[in-house]
């Protein structure tokens, strides 16, 4: 048995193997590994007793749930309408160029995930780039060199 086989084991367990806990399931698991792996959804189907084709219906439903390893940090560029109009997308560009990534994709060293988002809910401080949790206005594409750094990524 893998270690990922008995983690995951492990937290069906403390769900009581209960089909109707199958989002907190994956919740924690995705908090364990930043991501789900493909293993891991199996190991769900079968200690639930729910159909992995279910399993991967609401991971995928849910955008909170990746399948792909995520950095340990995560950019988000706002690219709703109101962000958009006032300079997003350069910003969401300047992010790639500097990462040396396309959006949805992590550095090859592990420290950042690109997203963009549609709407954050705080249009008028646009555009908004959420960097961990922490929301950051007005941004432009002069700033997205300091926030990297500020944030753990190494001067870029
Ligand atoms: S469009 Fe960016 S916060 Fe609404």
């Amino acid at each position: 048995m893998t270690e990922t086989v008995a983690a995951v084991k492990r937290i069906t367990e403390e769900h009581g193997k209960d089909e109707a806990a199958l989002i907190s399931v994956l919740q924690n698991v995705q908090a364990a590994y930043n991501y789900l792996p493909e293993e891991s959804l199996e190991v769900v189907s079968r200690e639930l007793g729910v159909p992995l084709s279910k399993v991967y219906g609401v991971a995928t439903f849910f955008k909170a749930f990746t399948f792909a390893p995520r950095g340990r940090h995560v950019a988000s560029v706002c690219l709703g309408t109101a962000c958009h109009v006032r300079g997003g997308a350069p910003v969401a560009e300047e992010f790639e160029r500097r990462l040396e990534i396309r959006t949805g994709e992590t550095t090859l060293d592990g420290q950042f995930t690109l997203e963009t988002v549609n709407c954050l809910g705080c249009c008028a401080i646009g555009p908004v780039v959420v960097v961990d949790g922490n929301y950051r206005a007005h941004v432009g594409v002069r700033d997205v060199s300091a926030l990297i750094t500020e944030f753990g990524g190494g001067p870029r």
